[in-house]
């Protein structure tokens, strides 16, 4: 997945913490993912981290030591400069007590003051110590002058207690280093995006369900990739995949479910993708107790009702993009559902093969749009499907 962290200049301001040891692997996803990363480090992170590691996977000289680093000039004017934003991980309480007044005694205070790039930081540290009214305080006045805060979050402590102030997991603080950056340079910063994701579960009896088998990876690859551009993204998913750092999640199980929770977010929306399975039936007098194998003889039937088209169904002022999941007959069975429900583009996704459509990361899909325009894309991962849609989705609202 690359597309915003590409050639990005992202400058991390690494603290005297435990967690400092998690700041490596930070690094590394950001360097994956194409930015270039420069490494500032406390006196304090070097007792815990050596620079090595960090020159190692930047292939970039750390900024450790403000009176002998050997770049010539103003090397701290220099890295703050160039930054398209300046993370901290971790943050401690010592590192946002001088960033909060503005102290600036090493390369990561000196580089967080001189640097007009957004700053995020990630405390960590014992949750008395985050509790305390010092750090609160300089929490609000850092929060006041923009300063984005992610995390801490709840957990194990080094202190071997549990409670607040715990380093939020790399991949959620690399996902929302994405989200800042999308809304700073993105094409779709500002705009509101409901994403419907996974195959809905239709109960027979509290512990039997009729499903399908949508894991829900390309609606969450959309949900990513919207939020990479600067998005506010509503994911509504039945899917139990880990959400998306910088998205909103609203779970749901079944076909009523997700078209209430549709209702209300299309409401504000500027696009509804809709890319979930939902099951057309729904059984229609679901149980309340477990059914017992003994009482229902040899045979089971069960009876079915239509469920609501949700695609139908949500009407309003957006972008509606639905899918459409065939095993035959692609290409005229999706125009028919482009038409009948009213949508803009519909994404036609032959499920019949093995390297794409259902639970792989991979797809092959072809997009109609209401004009009668036809675009046949190659195998390609979800995310960068993901990415054609939006593309199609950005030109439709420049155009409305
Ligand atoms: O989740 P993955 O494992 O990554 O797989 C991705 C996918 C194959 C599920 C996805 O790419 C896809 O094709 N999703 C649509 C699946 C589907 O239900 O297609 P359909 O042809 O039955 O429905 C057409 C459209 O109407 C869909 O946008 C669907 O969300 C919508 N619909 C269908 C029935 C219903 N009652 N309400 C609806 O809104």
């Amino acid at each position: 997945m690359s597309g915003v962290l590409d050639s990005k200049h992202i400058v991390v301001g690494v603290s005297g913490s435990i967690a400092a040891y998690k700041a490596a692997e930070i690094v590394s996803r950001l360097v994956q993912a194409g930015a270039h990363v420069d490494v500032a480090m406390t006196k304090a992170a070097v007792e815990f981290i050596t620079p090595l590691t960090f020159r190692a996977l930047t292939g970039r000289d750390p900024y450790v030591d403000v009176y002998r680093h050997t770049v010539a000039g103003e090397a701290h004017i220099e890295l703050a400069r160039r930054a398209d934003l300046m993370l901290i991980a971790p943050a401690t309480a010592s590192t946002l007590a001088r960033l909060a007044h503005g102290l600036a005694d090493d390369f990561v205070s000196l580089a967080a003051l001189a640097t007009a790039a957004p700053v995020l930081v990630a405390p960590a540290m014992d949750s008395q110590m985050w509790d305390n009214a010092a750090t609160q305080a300089n929490k609000t006045t850092l929060e006041h002058r923009g300063v984005q805060f992610l995390g801490p979050v709840s957990g194990h402590l080094a202190s071997g207690r549990s409670g607040a102030g715990r380093l939020m997991e790399p991949e959620a603080i690399v996902d929302l280093v994405r989200a800042r950056l999308g809304k700073e340079h993105g094409n779709m910063s500002g705009l509101k995006v409901v994403v419907t994701a996974g195959g809905t579960r239709e109960e027979i009896d509290p512990v039997r369900f009729l499903s399908n088998h949508s894991s829900g990876k390309q609606g969450y690859a959309i949900a990513e990739a919207a939020r990479d551009r600067g998005a506010e993204v509503t994911l509504i998913t039945t899917a139990g995949l880990a959400t998306p750092g910088g998205v909103r999640a609203v779970k749901v199980a079944s076909a009523l479910e997700m078209l209430e929770a549709v209702r209300g977010a299309a409401k504000t929306a500027d696009t509804v993708i809709m890319a979930a399975a939902v099951a057309d039936y729904r059984p229609s007098s679901p149980a309340d107790r477990k059914l017992k194998k003994a009482d229902m003889g040899d045979q089971l039937t069960v009876e079915l009702i239509e469920n609501p088209d949700i695609s139908k169904e949500v009407t309003g002022d957006f972008v509606k993009v639905v899918f459409a999941a065939e095993t035959n007959d692609l290409i005229q069975n999706a125009t028919k559902k482009l038409q009948a429900k009213g949508a803009a583009l519909i994404v036609a996704n032959d499920v019949s093969a093995t390297d794409a459509g259902f639970g792989v990361d991979d797809n092959r899909v072809t997009i109609l749009d209401a004009k009668g325009g036809r675009e046949d894309l190659p195998l390609m991962t979800k995310y960068e499907v993901a990415g054609r849609i939006l593309d199609r989705v950005v030109d439709l609202l420049a155009s409305c």
